[in-house]
């Protein structure tokens, strides 16, 4: 069968009633505030594909300093599936990203999105787990050294993170930590940031992370905190493969594994971050 015409246009705030459908079809956790950051981080790297004009699927791109481009939000509409769609939409993106300087390209596969992806070369990094789970009533608060993310810290937070992460990503934190104020937290000692929770509305469950710690007992503390602001409600995190101390952490507060992805690259994995230091990505599409 001869493969369909596949043609890209920018992705626009009026794309974003279809792209959320799509997304309510694949069950994903992204609110419509989410479809309007991916347009503030990338405006001209959202796109939509379509097939004989009719729109078809979505991909975002997000640039991060230090040459890392991010992929994510890849969906095809079910019925014009295996047509190829998929394919050139990642080809579309990644050709955006490369043009701009960006060597190293990542992403955190879903396994059907992993079937597209290694084909175009992308190379295994490590699993990530995503864990569901409900804020528990954790009793006493262990408030010690934890304080309400403000503004203020954000310079800081971000310093604390780039080597975590692998990038600076301070315009991608300035937007998710002023989208629920109330469930975002800093650790602090005497020697300055030693790490920070983000967590936000998600369509389905509070999306819990970045959750980034200088080691696991800062990481619970903070966990701690976020559960006596959240208790009783539904949290999902995305816990990267190599931090064992995170999945623990979060399995014993009954949390169990959901679904998981891949984190892949292409291109050299110049940036590849501290793992050991990430508790909780900050969310499949963004890293
Ligand atoms: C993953 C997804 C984007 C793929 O889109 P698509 O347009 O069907 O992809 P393509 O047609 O380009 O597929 C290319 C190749 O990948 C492989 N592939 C794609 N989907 C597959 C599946 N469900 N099972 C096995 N192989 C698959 C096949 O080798 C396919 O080639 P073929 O059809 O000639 O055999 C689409 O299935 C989707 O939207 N899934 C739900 C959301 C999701 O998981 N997105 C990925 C996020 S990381």
């Amino acid at each position: 069968m001869t493969p369909p015409k596949v043609t890209f246009r920018p992705f626009t705030p009026a794309d974003i009633p279809f792209a959320h459908e799509l997304k309510n079809i694949a069950r994903w956790n992204q609110t419509l505030t989410d479809w309007h950051g991916y347009l503030e981080f990338e405006p001209d790297g959202c796109f939509v594909a379509e097939v004989n004009g009719r729109a078809a699927g979505t991909a975002t791109t997000i640039r991060y300093a230090s040459g890392v481009g991010w992929i994510g939000m890849v969906l095809v509409h079910p019925e014009l599936r295996r047509l190829g769609v998929g394919t050139q939409l990642l080809r579309h993106a990644i050709g955006y990203l490369q043009r701009r300087e960006t060597p190293c390209i990542k992403l955190d596969a879903t396994p059907m999105g992993k079937q597209v992806y290694v084909p175009l070369g992308f190379l295994d990094e490590y699993e990530v787990s995503r864990f569901d789970g409900v804020a528990p009533m954790t009793g006493t608060l262990p408030s010690e050294a934890v304080f309400p993310f403000t503004t203020d810290e954000l310079a800081n937070v971000a310093d604390f993170d780039a080597p975590a992460f692998g990038a600076d990503r301070t315009r991608v934190l300035a937007s998710l930590m002023r989208r629920k104020p109330g469930l975002c937290l800093v650790a602090r000692d005497h020697a300055g940031i030693s790490g920070y929770l983000i967590a936000r509305e998600g369509h389905q469950a509070i999306q819990l992370g970045p959750w980034t710690a200088r080691d696991p007992a800062v990481a619970e503390r903070l966990l701690l905190a976020f559960f006596s602001r959240a208790a009783g409600q539904r949290v999902l995190v995305d816990v990267p493969g190599p931090n064992r101390a995170g999945r623990e952490q979060i399995e014993k507060y009954g949390f169990t594994v959901q679904r998981g992805f891949t984190r892949m690259f292409l291109g050299e994995n110049l940036l590849p971050g501290n793992p050991g230091m990430v508790f909780g990505t900050g969310g499949a599409e963004k890293g």
